[in-house]
């Protein structure tokens, strides 16, 4: 079975790749290679191009018939970019996303499976999120999230198209075979940064926030390995057929654990892990952080029959792995 990915040649797309291959299915990668972390592939699938560029698809669709869905994981991420940037952020995530449906939607390609984020959701104080909690998404990245989600919505009602958004948490760690991993060079995330720390000789680490009202004041995200991720993926295309329907053509599903965990314990596990501590100290919070939130998991279960099966200490110590590797 063919699937298309756009953004394959980055961290989550290329491990998707990965799962997919591994698999069995014949995989299409469009990447443009825009980001700093993207891996060039060998691979006479692998199209060097942009989503927003209407003859690369055509081209696509000649040379592979029969495309069964496409996975759209290309998008500009970069939270403090697209807040001084956001003009870039809705012509390359959300006005060649339109591109990418219209080609589909004329190639009668109706499955997606879209890569959308946990950052649509207000921040609350119960924390825990399901797919019906208030969105309220906090920057131009996100507002970009959810108006793809709302596109995606319309096109799949008006056009017979169907779509699974799965709502990402917090991705870590790598592909387990080291096949792919984060580019820690960019790394505005927290294990990102704890490594980095960890590598470094002074061990100095920053806590931004303790204030939050959460159990120990520190910031909450809930992690998830990549390689459960892309396999969600993998769930979410053998569903995708039967929990759809004319009715209800767009599901979104969150994508996390299922816990939270405070940075406090992130940085405790951490050091579990690694077998040494951090010398740690605490700032105030920078501009745009939130206290977080973590993910009601039921629908990913009950509709994909899918949950995690990686610990956080695997996510660390692939994590590391990959960053010694690179
Ligand atoms: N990493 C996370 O923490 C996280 C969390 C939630 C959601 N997501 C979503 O997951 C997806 C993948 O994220 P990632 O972490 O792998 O990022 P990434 O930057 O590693 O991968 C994105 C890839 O898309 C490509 N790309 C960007 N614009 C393109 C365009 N116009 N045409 C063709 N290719 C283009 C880039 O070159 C890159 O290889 C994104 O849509 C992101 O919004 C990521």
């Amino acid at each position: 079975m063919k699937i298309l990915i756009t953004g394959g040649a980055g961290y989550i797309g290329s491990t998707i790749c990965s799962a997919l291959e591994d698999k069995g299915y014949e995989v299409i990668i469009i990447d443009n290679l825009s980001s700093e972390g993207s891996k060039v592939s060998n691979s006479p699938n692998f199209y060097q191009n942009d989503i927003g560029n209407i003859k690369a698809l055509k081209q696509i669709e000649l040379d592979h018939k029969n495309i069964h869905a496409v996975i759209h994981c290309a998008a500009k991420i970069v939270v403090p970019e697209s807040v001084s940037n956001p003009s870039e952020y809705y012509q390359e995530n959300v006005i060649k996303t339109l591109t990418l449906l219209n080609w589909m939607k004329e190639a009668n390609i109706s499955n997606i499976i879209f890569s959308s984020t946990a950052s649509l959701y207000r921040s609350i104080d119960e924390q825990i999120v399901s797919e019906t909690s208030e969105l309220q998404p906090s920057s131009p990245y996100a507002k970009t999230k959810l108006s793809m989600e709302f596109i995606l919505e319309d096109f799949c009602k008006a056009y017979g198209m169907k779509c699974v958004s799965l709502r990402y948490f917090n991705p870590i760690g790598a592909d387990p075979k080291m096949r792919s991993g984060p580019d820690f060079s960019i790394s505005t995330h927290l294990l990102g940064k704890l490594i980095q720390a960890y590598e470094s000789k002074n061990k100095r680490f920053t806590i931004t926030g303790n204030k939050w009202y959460t159990k120990d004041g520190t910031g909450i995200r809930d992690y998830v390995h990549v390689w459960d991720l892309a396999e969600a993926h993998l769930k979410a295309l053998e569903q995708i057929n039967v929990i759809t329907s004319e009715h209800l053509p767009f599901i979104p599903i969150n994508i996390g654990s299922g816990s939270g965990l405070t940075v406090k314990e992130m940085i405790s596990v951490f050091e579990e892990v690694v077998g040494i501590e951090l010398d740690t100290t605490i700032i105030e919070p920078r501009p745009g952080d939130v206290a977080g939130n973590f993910a009601d998991i039921t629908t990913a279960k009950d509709l994909l029959n899918w949950e995690p099966r990686m610990s956080i200490e695997q996510g660390i110590a692939d994590a590391i792995k990959w960053y010694r590797k690179k």
